[in-house]
Protein backbone atom coordinates (compact mmCIF):
# COMPACT_ATOMS: atom_id res chain seq x y z
CA UNK A 1 0.00 0.00 0.00
CA UNK A 2 0.98 3.53 -0.79
CA UNK A 3 2.57 5.88 1.96
CA UNK A 4 -0.18 7.71 4.29
CA UNK A 5 0.55 11.26 4.85
CA UNK A 6 -1.94 13.28 7.22
CA UNK A 7 -2.70 16.34 7.74
CA UNK A 8 -4.60 18.26 10.49
CA UNK A 9 -4.19 21.36 11.80
CA UNK A 10 -3.33 20.03 15.12
CA UNK A 11 -0.62 17.01 15.39
CA UNK A 12 -1.18 14.09 17.74
CA UNK A 13 1.47 15.57 20.52
CA UNK A 14 1.45 18.75 21.80
CA UNK A 15 4.35 20.51 23.07
CA UNK A 16 4.10 22.05 26.29
CA UNK A 17 6.71 24.62 28.18
CA UNK A 18 8.60 23.27 31.36
CA UNK A 19 9.32 24.66 34.43
CA UNK A 20 12.98 25.21 33.33
CA UNK A 21 12.14 26.55 29.96
CA UNK A 22 12.63 23.93 28.05
CA UNK A 23 9.99 21.63 26.23
CA UNK A 24 8.17 18.17 26.52
CA UNK A 25 6.02 16.75 23.84
CA UNK A 26 2.54 15.22 25.50
CA UNK A 27 -0.06 12.29 23.27
CA UNK A 28 -3.25 14.65 22.91
CA UNK A 29 -6.36 12.83 23.97
CA UNK A 30 -8.55 14.61 21.37
CA UNK A 31 -10.59 12.16 19.26
CA UNK A 32 -8.53 12.24 15.90
CA UNK A 33 -5.55 11.76 17.83
CA UNK A 34 -7.05 8.62 19.75
CA UNK A 35 -8.50 7.71 16.67
CA UNK A 36 -5.58 8.09 13.41
CA UNK A 37 -2.85 7.69 16.40
CA UNK A 38 -2.64 4.00 16.44
CA UNK A 39 -2.63 4.01 12.93
CA UNK A 40 0.30 6.22 12.63
CA UNK A 41 2.31 4.46 15.61
CA UNK A 42 1.86 1.17 13.52
CA UNK A 43 2.92 2.39 10.56
CA UNK A 44 6.03 3.15 10.29
CA UNK A 45 6.32 5.27 6.94
CA UNK A 46 2.90 7.37 8.15
CA UNK A 47 3.86 10.76 8.79
CA UNK A 48 1.78 13.55 10.07
CA UNK A 49 1.84 17.16 8.79
CA UNK A 50 0.42 19.78 11.36
CA UNK A 51 0.70 23.36 13.17
CA UNK A 52 3.20 23.06 16.10
CA UNK A 53 1.31 24.89 18.71
CA UNK A 54 3.40 27.84 19.70
CA UNK A 55 5.38 30.52 17.82
CA UNK A 56 8.74 30.12 16.23
CA UNK A 57 9.67 33.82 18.36
CA UNK A 58 8.75 31.96 21.87
CA UNK A 59 11.57 29.76 21.58
CA UNK A 60 15.64 30.06 20.84
CA UNK A 61 17.08 28.43 17.33
CA UNK A 62 18.63 26.03 19.47
CA UNK A 63 14.92 25.14 21.19
CA UNK A 64 13.45 25.17 17.79
CA UNK A 65 16.12 22.73 16.44
CA UNK A 66 15.53 20.11 19.63
CA UNK A 67 11.77 20.44 19.28
CA UNK A 68 11.98 19.91 15.35
CA UNK A 69 14.02 16.75 16.21
CA UNK A 70 11.74 15.44 18.85
CA UNK A 71 8.81 16.04 16.51
CA UNK A 72 10.78 14.03 14.00
CA UNK A 73 11.42 10.99 16.24
CA UNK A 74 7.53 10.81 16.39
CA UNK A 75 6.85 10.77 12.65
CA UNK A 76 5.44 14.62 12.74
CA UNK A 77 6.47 17.88 10.88
CA UNK A 78 5.35 20.46 12.50
CA UNK A 79 4.84 23.51 11.08
CA UNK A 80 5.37 27.60 12.81
CA UNK A 81 3.14 29.70 12.61
CA UNK A 82 3.72 33.70 13.30
CA UNK A 83 1.27 34.92 15.98
CA UNK A 84 -0.31 37.46 12.62
CA UNK A 85 -1.17 33.82 11.35
CA UNK A 86 -2.43 32.39 14.30
CA UNK A 87 -5.01 35.00 14.76
CA UNK A 88 -5.69 35.32 11.43
CA UNK A 89 -6.08 31.68 10.31
CA UNK A 90 -6.98 29.99 13.56
CA UNK A 91 -8.72 32.36 16.08
CA UNK A 92 -10.15 34.28 13.14
CA UNK A 93 -11.23 32.62 10.09
CA UNK A 94 -11.50 29.13 11.17
CA UNK A 95 -12.97 29.38 14.89
CA UNK A 96 -14.92 32.70 14.13
CA UNK A 97 -16.06 32.11 10.82
CA UNK A 98 -15.92 28.60 10.05
CA UNK A 99 -16.55 27.07 12.96
CA UNK A 100 -20.28 29.11 13.94
CA UNK A 101 -21.04 29.36 10.73
CA UNK A 102 -21.27 25.01 10.19
CA UNK A 103 -22.68 25.08 13.63
CA UNK A 104 -25.12 26.89 12.88
CA UNK A 105 -24.45 30.12 14.97
CA UNK A 106 -24.06 32.08 12.25
CA UNK A 107 -25.03 34.95 14.44
CA UNK A 108 -21.49 34.20 15.64
CA UNK A 109 -19.82 34.19 12.56
CA UNK A 110 -17.66 37.08 11.43
CA UNK A 111 -17.02 37.71 7.61
CA UNK A 112 -13.41 39.53 7.94
CA UNK A 113 -11.34 39.81 4.50
CA UNK A 114 -8.42 39.65 6.34
CA UNK A 115 -9.28 36.81 8.05
CA UNK A 116 -9.72 35.38 5.23
CA UNK A 117 -6.77 36.40 3.17
CA UNK A 118 -4.44 34.81 6.65
CA UNK A 119 -6.40 31.23 5.76
CA UNK A 120 -5.57 31.45 2.33
CA UNK A 121 -1.75 32.12 3.17
CA UNK A 122 -1.73 29.34 6.01
CA UNK A 123 -3.56 26.64 3.75
CA UNK A 124 -0.23 27.79 0.96
CA UNK A 125 2.12 27.38 4.49
CA UNK A 126 0.75 23.79 4.44
CA UNK A 127 0.64 22.87 0.66
CA UNK A 128 4.53 23.96 0.24
CA UNK A 129 5.33 22.04 3.74
CA UNK A 130 4.21 19.11 1.72
CA UNK A 131 5.38 19.55 -1.41
CA UNK A 132 8.99 18.25 -1.04
CA UNK A 133 7.78 15.17 0.98
CA UNK A 134 5.01 14.09 -1.53
CA UNK A 135 5.63 11.31 -3.73
CA UNK A 136 3.39 10.50 -6.87
CA UNK A 137 1.75 6.99 -5.21
CA UNK A 138 1.42 8.65 -1.30
CA UNK A 139 -2.73 8.73 -0.20
CA UNK A 140 -2.83 11.94 1.58
CA UNK A 141 -5.30 12.35 4.38
CA UNK A 142 -6.61 16.06 5.06
CA UNK A 143 -8.44 16.72 8.18
CA UNK A 144 -11.15 19.27 9.06
CA UNK A 145 -12.64 22.81 8.38
CA UNK A 146 -8.96 24.46 9.00
CA UNK A 147 -7.58 22.99 5.56
CA UNK A 148 -10.31 23.24 3.15
CA UNK A 149 -8.20 24.92 0.10
CA UNK A 150 -5.31 22.48 0.74
CA UNK A 151 -6.95 19.89 -1.53
CA UNK A 152 -6.74 22.11 -4.55
CA UNK A 153 -3.27 23.88 -3.99
CA UNK A 154 -2.03 20.08 -4.02
CA UNK A 155 -3.94 19.03 -6.42
CA UNK A 156 -2.34 21.76 -8.74
CA UNK A 157 1.19 20.29 -8.32
CA UNK A 158 0.33 16.54 -7.82
CA UNK A 159 -2.55 15.74 -10.33
CA UNK A 160 -2.70 12.05 -9.79
CA UNK A 161 -2.17 11.69 -6.19
CA UNK A 162 -4.66 10.30 -3.85
CA UNK A 163 -6.40 12.92 -1.74
CA UNK A 164 -8.56 12.32 1.11
CA UNK A 165 -10.58 14.77 3.43
CA UNK A 166 -12.68 14.41 6.34
CA UNK A 167 -14.94 16.78 7.99
CA UNK A 168 -14.69 16.34 11.84
CA UNK A 169 -17.84 18.98 12.30
CA UNK A 170 -21.03 19.59 10.98
CA UNK A 171 -21.83 20.64 7.20
CA UNK A 172 -24.34 23.11 7.56
CA UNK A 173 -27.64 24.08 5.58
CA UNK A 174 -27.12 25.07 2.12
CA UNK A 175 -28.95 28.31 2.68
CA UNK A 176 -26.40 29.10 5.91
CA UNK A 177 -23.37 27.47 3.69
CA UNK A 178 -24.01 30.59 1.15
CA UNK A 179 -24.08 32.78 3.32
CA UNK A 180 -20.27 32.42 3.37
CA UNK A 181 -19.05 35.31 0.86
CA UNK A 182 -16.01 32.68 -0.03
CA UNK A 183 -18.30 29.52 -0.14
CA UNK A 184 -17.55 29.07 -4.06
CA UNK A 185 -14.14 29.52 -2.94
CA UNK A 186 -13.94 26.70 -0.20
CA UNK A 187 -15.82 24.60 -2.37
CA UNK A 188 -13.81 24.55 -5.15
CA UNK A 189 -10.66 23.56 -2.15
CA UNK A 190 -12.07 20.06 -1.10
CA UNK A 191 -13.61 19.29 -4.47
CA UNK A 192 -10.14 18.60 -5.53
CA UNK A 193 -10.26 15.57 -3.53
CA UNK A 194 -10.57 12.05 -4.45
CA UNK A 195 -12.90 11.40 -1.58
CA UNK A 196 -14.63 13.41 0.99
CA UNK A 197 -16.22 12.19 4.78
CA UNK A 198 -18.54 13.63 7.02
CA UNK A 199 -19.89 11.81 9.93
CA UNK A 200 -23.45 11.72 8.77
CA UNK A 201 -25.64 11.34 6.06
CA UNK A 202 -27.33 14.27 6.57
CA UNK A 203 -23.94 16.44 6.38
CA UNK A 204 -23.22 14.58 2.97
CA UNK A 205 -27.29 15.61 1.67
CA UNK A 206 -26.62 18.87 2.58
CA UNK A 207 -22.98 19.03 0.80
CA UNK A 208 -24.41 17.70 -2.41
CA UNK A 209 -27.20 20.65 -1.86
CA UNK A 210 -24.61 23.87 -1.32
CA UNK A 211 -22.48 22.20 -4.69
CA UNK A 212 -25.63 21.62 -6.56
CA UNK A 213 -26.91 25.50 -5.45
CA UNK A 214 -23.23 26.74 -6.37
CA UNK A 215 -22.54 24.97 -9.13
CA UNK A 216 -25.54 24.41 -11.10
CA UNK A 217 -23.51 23.05 -14.14
CA UNK A 218 -22.00 19.62 -11.90
CA UNK A 219 -23.63 16.69 -11.16
CA UNK A 220 -24.02 13.80 -8.72
CA UNK A 221 -24.77 10.50 -9.11
CA UNK A 222 -26.53 8.30 -7.02
CA UNK A 223 -23.07 6.54 -5.23
CA UNK A 224 -22.51 10.47 -4.23
CA UNK A 225 -19.68 11.12 -7.30
CA UNK A 226 -19.69 14.34 -7.70
CA UNK A 227 -18.74 15.36 -11.36
CA UNK A 228 -17.53 19.00 -12.07
CA UNK A 229 -17.51 21.28 -15.44
CA UNK A 230 -13.77 20.37 -15.26
CA UNK A 231 -14.07 16.84 -15.33
CA UNK A 232 -12.98 16.39 -12.19
CA UNK A 233 -14.71 13.59 -9.85
CA UNK A 234 -15.27 13.55 -6.15
CA UNK A 235 -16.57 11.10 -3.97
CA UNK A 236 -18.38 11.87 -1.15
CA UNK A 237 -20.43 9.77 1.61
CA UNK A 238 -20.67 9.62 5.36
CA UNK A 239 -18.10 7.36 7.67
CA UNK A 240 -19.29 7.84 11.68
CA UNK A 241 -16.23 8.22 13.42
CA UNK A 242 -16.17 5.54 16.34
CA UNK A 243 -13.96 4.99 19.31
CA UNK A 244 -10.81 3.03 20.78
CA UNK A 245 -13.73 1.08 22.66
CA UNK A 246 -10.93 -1.24 24.37
CA UNK A 247 -8.66 1.77 25.29
CA UNK A 248 -11.39 3.38 26.94
CA UNK A 249 -13.24 0.00 28.78
CA UNK A 250 -9.55 -0.77 29.87
CA UNK A 251 -8.42 2.90 31.26
CA UNK A 252 -11.46 2.67 33.40
CA UNK A 253 -10.14 -0.17 34.81
CA UNK A 254 -7.11 1.02 35.60
CA UNK A 255 -5.82 1.94 39.43
CA UNK A 256 -5.79 5.62 38.85
CA UNK A 257 -9.22 5.95 37.58
CA UNK A 258 -10.97 4.02 40.03
CA UNK A 259 -9.32 5.91 42.46
CA UNK A 260 -10.82 9.01 40.84
CA UNK A 261 -13.96 7.16 41.09
CA UNK A 262 -13.92 6.09 44.58
CA UNK A 263 -13.12 9.56 45.26
CA UNK A 264 -15.51 11.60 43.71
CA UNK A 265 -18.31 8.53 45.13
CA UNK A 266 -17.16 9.63 48.48
CA UNK A 267 -17.12 13.11 47.95
CA UNK A 268 -21.08 12.53 46.37
CA UNK A 269 -21.93 10.76 49.85
CA UNK A 270 -22.38 7.55 47.26
CA UNK A 271 -19.44 5.27 49.87
CA UNK A 272 -20.60 4.36 53.37
CA UNK A 273 -19.89 7.19 55.60
CA UNK A 274 -21.55 9.13 58.71
CA UNK A 275 -20.85 12.24 55.17
CA UNK A 276 -23.63 10.15 53.92
CA UNK A 277 -26.34 10.16 56.25
CA UNK A 278 -25.61 13.78 57.72
CA UNK A 279 -26.18 15.02 53.60
CA UNK A 280 -29.03 12.96 53.73
CA UNK A 281 -30.95 14.10 56.50
CA UNK A 282 -30.04 17.90 55.59
CA UNK A 283 -31.52 17.29 52.34
CA UNK A 284 -34.37 16.58 53.39
CA UNK A 285 -35.21 19.64 55.42
CA UNK A 286 -33.62 21.72 51.99
CA UNK A 287 -35.65 20.21 50.07
CA UNK A 288 -39.16 21.18 51.35
CA UNK A 289 -37.47 25.40 51.66
CA UNK A 290 -35.98 24.74 48.12
CA UNK A 291 -39.51 23.34 46.91
CA UNK A 292 -41.15 26.20 48.41
CA UNK A 293 -39.09 29.16 46.38
CA UNK A 294 -40.21 29.98 42.85
CA UNK A 295 -37.95 29.45 39.87
CA UNK A 296 -34.37 29.29 40.50
CA UNK A 297 -33.33 31.61 37.83
CA UNK A 298 -35.74 34.49 38.50
CA UNK A 299 -33.83 34.79 42.21
CA UNK A 300 -31.21 37.33 41.61
CA UNK A 301 -31.14 38.62 45.06
CA UNK A 302 -30.16 36.88 48.79
CA UNK A 303 -33.11 39.57 50.55
CA UNK A 304 -36.12 37.38 48.18
CA UNK A 305 -34.89 34.08 49.22
CA UNK A 306 -36.68 32.53 51.84
CA UNK A 307 -34.83 32.09 55.05
CA UNK A 308 -33.06 28.14 54.82
CA UNK A 309 -32.03 26.91 58.06
CA UNK A 310 -29.34 24.81 57.54
CA UNK A 311 -29.28 22.93 61.22
CA UNK A 312 -33.07 21.94 60.67
CA UNK A 313 -31.39 18.99 59.58
CA UNK A 314 -30.94 17.28 62.89
CA UNK A 315 -35.00 17.37 62.97
CA UNK A 316 -35.60 15.81 59.44
CA UNK A 317 -36.99 12.79 58.74
CA UNK A 318 -33.80 10.89 56.69
CA UNK A 319 -34.76 10.69 52.82
CA UNK A 320 -34.11 7.16 51.75
CA UNK A 321 -32.88 8.12 47.71
CA UNK A 322 -29.65 6.54 47.24
CA UNK A 323 -27.16 9.20 46.20
CA UNK A 324 -26.73 9.51 42.14
CA UNK A 325 -24.12 10.69 40.13
CA UNK A 326 -24.48 12.98 36.89
CA UNK A 327 -21.26 13.55 34.74
CA UNK A 328 -20.42 15.71 32.03
CA UNK A 329 -16.90 16.00 29.70
CA UNK A 330 -16.32 18.94 27.30
CA UNK A 331 -14.85 21.21 25.87
CA UNK A 332 -15.97 24.88 26.95
CA UNK A 333 -17.47 25.86 23.86
CA UNK A 334 -20.92 27.64 22.79
CA UNK A 335 -21.93 24.66 20.93
CA UNK A 336 -22.14 22.06 23.53
CA UNK A 337 -24.94 23.80 25.32
CA UNK A 338 -23.88 23.94 28.32
CA UNK A 339 -25.87 26.54 30.07
CA UNK A 340 -28.97 25.37 28.50
CA UNK A 341 -27.58 21.83 30.13
CA UNK A 342 -26.99 23.64 33.67
CA UNK A 343 -30.98 25.51 33.86
CA UNK A 344 -32.23 22.09 33.30
CA UNK A 345 -30.22 20.69 35.84
CA UNK A 346 -31.44 23.52 38.32
CA UNK A 347 -34.77 22.89 37.39
CA UNK A 348 -34.58 19.44 37.88
CA UNK A 349 -33.26 20.52 41.41
CA UNK A 350 -35.99 22.66 42.09
CA UNK A 351 -39.43 19.95 39.83
CA UNK A 352 -38.10 17.42 41.81
CA UNK A 353 -36.62 18.70 45.39
CA UNK A 354 -36.01 14.82 46.88
CA UNK A 355 -33.31 15.17 45.13
CA UNK A 356 -31.86 17.85 47.24
CA UNK A 357 -28.51 16.20 48.45
CA UNK A 358 -29.13 13.09 46.66
CA UNK A 359 -27.53 14.01 43.53
CA UNK A 360 -24.15 15.84 42.57
CA UNK A 361 -22.97 16.90 39.19
CA UNK A 362 -19.28 16.29 38.19
CA UNK A 363 -19.13 19.00 35.69
CA UNK A 364 -15.56 18.94 33.65
CA UNK A 365 -15.74 21.85 31.21
CA UNK A 366 -11.69 22.23 29.89
CA UNK A 367 -11.41 25.98 28.30
CA UNK A 368 -10.58 26.63 25.14
CA UNK A 369 -9.71 28.85 22.32
CA UNK A 370 -9.45 31.55 25.29
CA UNK A 371 -8.12 33.99 22.72
CA UNK A 372 -11.54 34.62 20.90
CA UNK A 373 -14.03 36.41 22.47
CA UNK A 374 -17.35 34.47 22.63
CA UNK A 375 -15.71 31.77 23.99
CA UNK A 376 -14.38 34.17 26.90
CA UNK A 377 -18.14 35.59 27.26
CA UNK A 378 -19.40 31.72 27.52
CA UNK A 379 -17.13 31.07 30.29
CA UNK A 380 -18.36 33.96 32.04
CA UNK A 381 -21.75 32.91 32.05
CA UNK A 382 -21.30 29.50 32.78
CA UNK A 383 -19.15 30.58 35.71
CA UNK A 384 -22.18 32.79 36.85
CA UNK A 385 -24.48 30.17 36.20
CA UNK A 386 -22.96 27.71 37.81
CA UNK A 387 -22.30 29.91 41.23
CA UNK A 388 -25.99 30.42 41.13
CA UNK A 389 -27.15 27.01 41.25
CA UNK A 390 -24.95 26.46 44.19
CA UNK A 391 -25.31 29.30 45.92
CA UNK A 392 -29.06 28.69 45.36
CA UNK A 393 -28.83 24.83 47.00
CA UNK A 394 -26.39 23.90 48.30
CA UNK A 395 -26.44 22.44 51.70
CA UNK A 396 -23.37 22.54 54.55
CA UNK A 397 -22.30 19.64 53.62
CA UNK A 398 -23.57 18.95 49.91
CA UNK A 399 -22.68 21.20 46.67
CA UNK A 400 -24.51 20.23 43.38
CA UNK A 401 -22.08 20.75 41.54
CA UNK A 402 -18.50 20.12 41.16
CA UNK A 403 -17.38 22.49 38.60
CA UNK A 404 -13.53 21.68 37.00
CA UNK A 405 -12.18 24.33 34.59
CA UNK A 406 -8.81 21.87 33.71
CA UNK A 407 -7.50 19.63 31.00
CA UNK A 408 -7.29 16.41 32.44
CA UNK A 409 -5.62 12.82 30.90
CA UNK A 410 -7.29 9.88 30.03
CA UNK A 411 -7.00 8.32 33.32
CA UNK A 412 -8.85 10.76 35.60
CA UNK A 413 -11.02 11.54 32.50
CA UNK A 414 -12.20 7.87 32.43
CA UNK A 415 -12.34 7.60 36.14
CA UNK A 416 -15.47 10.44 36.23
CA UNK A 417 -16.99 8.57 33.25
CA UNK A 418 -16.85 5.21 35.42
CA UNK A 419 -18.39 7.33 38.41
CA UNK A 420 -21.46 8.78 36.40
CA UNK A 421 -24.77 6.93 36.76
CA UNK A 422 -25.91 9.39 34.00
CA UNK A 423 -24.08 11.18 31.55
CA UNK A 424 -25.63 14.61 30.58
CA UNK A 425 -24.48 14.85 26.73
CA UNK A 426 -26.63 17.59 25.60
CA UNK A 427 -24.40 19.75 22.47
CA UNK A 428 -26.25 22.40 20.89
CA UNK A 429 -25.18 21.31 17.57
CA UNK A 430 -21.84 18.95 17.20
CA UNK A 431 -20.59 16.67 14.09
CA UNK A 432 -20.24 13.21 16.27
CA UNK A 433 -19.52 13.63 19.73
CA UNK A 434 -16.97 11.28 20.86
CA UNK A 435 -17.50 11.58 24.70
CA UNK A 436 -20.98 9.82 24.28
CA UNK A 437 -19.23 7.29 23.33
CA UNK A 438 -16.20 6.97 25.37
CA UNK A 439 -18.69 7.48 28.58
CA UNK A 440 -20.62 3.84 27.42
CA UNK A 441 -17.07 2.38 26.61
CA UNK A 442 -16.12 3.20 30.40
CA UNK A 443 -19.53 1.16 31.35
CA UNK A 444 -18.00 -1.91 29.32
CA UNK A 445 -21.24 -4.54 30.41
CA UNK A 446 -22.67 -2.39 32.98
CA UNK A 447 -25.57 0.32 33.77
CA UNK A 448 -25.23 3.69 33.10
CA UNK A 449 -27.47 6.76 31.60
CA UNK A 450 -27.05 8.27 28.69
CA UNK A 451 -28.83 11.43 28.35
CA UNK A 452 -28.11 12.58 24.45
CA UNK A 453 -28.68 15.61 22.24
CA UNK A 454 -30.72 15.04 19.21
CA UNK A 455 -28.46 17.60 17.71
CA UNK A 456 -25.27 15.20 17.25
CA UNK A 457 -24.30 12.67 14.84
CA UNK A 458 -23.82 10.35 17.50
CA UNK A 459 -27.71 10.16 17.94
CA UNK A 460 -28.22 8.55 14.48
CA UNK A 461 -26.19 5.52 16.26
CA UNK A 462 -26.96 5.25 19.93
CA UNK A 463 -30.63 5.38 19.65
CA UNK A 464 -31.06 3.32 23.28
CA UNK A 465 -30.10 7.00 24.88
CA UNK A 466 -32.09 9.34 26.22
CA UNK A 467 -32.32 11.43 23.22
CA UNK A 468 -33.72 15.11 24.39
CA UNK A 469 -33.87 18.59 22.35
CA UNK A 470 -31.45 20.36 24.25
CA UNK A 471 -33.01 23.48 23.46
CA UNK A 472 -35.68 22.39 25.58
CA UNK A 473 -35.31 23.03 29.11
CA UNK A 474 -38.63 21.22 30.36
CA UNK A 475 -37.17 17.78 28.35
CA UNK A 476 -33.84 17.26 29.24
CA UNK A 477 -34.89 17.91 32.96
CA UNK A 478 -37.51 15.18 32.25
CA UNK A 479 -34.89 12.84 30.47
CA UNK A 480 -32.50 13.57 33.29
CA UNK A 481 -34.81 12.49 36.23
CA UNK A 482 -35.74 9.25 34.13
CA UNK A 483 -32.33 8.44 33.81
CA UNK A 484 -31.34 8.63 37.88
CA UNK A 485 -34.43 6.66 38.16
CA UNK A 486 -34.08 4.08 35.59
CA UNK A 487 -33.39 -0.05 37.29
CA UNK A 488 -29.77 -0.77 36.86
CA UNK A 489 -31.47 -4.19 34.33
CA UNK A 490 -33.03 -1.50 31.92
CA UNK A 491 -30.14 0.80 31.98
CA UNK A 492 -27.64 -2.11 31.42
CA UNK A 493 -29.85 -3.63 28.64
CA UNK A 494 -29.77 -0.21 26.76
CA UNK A 495 -25.93 -0.06 27.10
CA UNK A 496 -25.30 -4.02 26.33
CA UNK A 497 -27.18 -2.60 22.60
CA UNK A 498 -25.07 0.66 22.21
CA UNK A 499 -21.97 -1.06 23.05
CA UNK A 500 -22.03 -4.28 21.04
CA UNK A 501 -22.56 -1.67 17.90
CA UNK A 502 -19.30 0.87 19.61
CA UNK A 503 -17.33 -2.19 19.56
CA UNK A 504 -17.80 -3.02 15.64
CA UNK A 505 -17.72 0.46 14.74
CA UNK A 506 -14.18 1.62 16.34
CA UNK A 507 -11.71 4.06 15.46
CA UNK A 508 -9.17 1.83 13.47
CA UNK A 509 -12.92 0.15 11.47
CA UNK A 510 -13.33 4.26 10.58
CA UNK A 511 -10.12 5.42 9.25
CA UNK A 512 -9.81 1.24 7.67
CA UNK A 513 -12.90 1.73 6.06
CA UNK A 514 -12.10 5.63 4.68
CA UNK A 515 -8.92 5.10 3.10
CA UNK A 516 -10.26 1.51 1.57
CA UNK A 517 -12.88 3.82 0.12
CA UNK A 518 -10.60 6.15 -1.18
CA UNK A 519 -8.15 3.83 -2.84
CA UNK A 520 -11.04 2.46 -4.50
CA UNK A 521 -12.56 5.91 -5.87
CA UNK A 522 -8.77 6.75 -6.75
CA UNK A 523 -8.18 3.81 -8.75
CA UNK A 524 -11.22 3.97 -10.47
CA UNK A 525 -10.71 7.65 -11.27
CA UNK A 526 -7.58 6.61 -12.82
CA UNK A 527 -8.39 3.77 -14.98
CA UNK A 528 -11.37 6.21 -16.74
CA UNK A 529 -8.50 8.62 -17.50
C1 LIG B 1 -13.08 19.84 17.12
C2 LIG B 1 -12.40 19.90 15.78
C3 LIG B 1 -10.94 19.48 15.88
C4 LIG B 1 -10.26 20.30 16.98
C5 LIG B 1 -11.00 20.14 18.29
C6 LIG B 1 -10.38 20.95 19.43
O1 LIG B 1 -13.25 18.55 17.54
O2 LIG B 1 -13.09 19.10 14.85
O3 LIG B 1 -10.28 19.66 14.67
O4 LIG B 1 -8.92 19.91 17.13
O5 LIG B 1 -12.34 20.57 18.10
O6 LIG B 1 -10.27 22.29 19.08
P1 LIG B 1 -8.88 23.06 19.02
O7 LIG B 1 -9.19 24.38 18.41
O8 LIG B 1 -8.41 23.15 20.43
O9 LIG B 1 -7.95 22.23 18.19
Amino acid sequence: MSRLIIVSNRLPVSLDATEDGSYSLRQNVGGLATALGPYHKAHRDCLWVGWSGISPHQCSQEDLQDIQQAYKDRRCLPIFLSQEEIDGYYDGFSNNTLWPLFHDFSHEAQFNPDDWDMYQTVNRRFAQALEPIINKDDTIWIQDYHLMLLPQMLRKRFPEVSIGWFLHIPFPSEEIFRSLPWSREILEGVLSANLLGFHTTDFVSSFIASVGRIFPESSVNQDGLIEMPDGHHAAVDAFPIGIDYNLYARTSRSGLAQDMRRGIEFSAGKSKSHFHSFMSAEGDAAAEAASQEGSWWSHHHLEDQPELDLSRSATASINQKENKIIVSVDRLDYTKGLPERLKAFGLMLEKYPEWTGHVTYYLLATPSREDVASYRELKAQVDELVGRINGRFSLLAWTPIHYITRSLSIKPVCGIYAAGDVALVTPLRDGMNLVAKEYLACHDGREGSLVLSNMCGAADELTDAFIVNPYDIDMVCEALHKALEISPQEACARNVRMQARLKVRTAANWSQTFLETLRQVTTAGMSEK
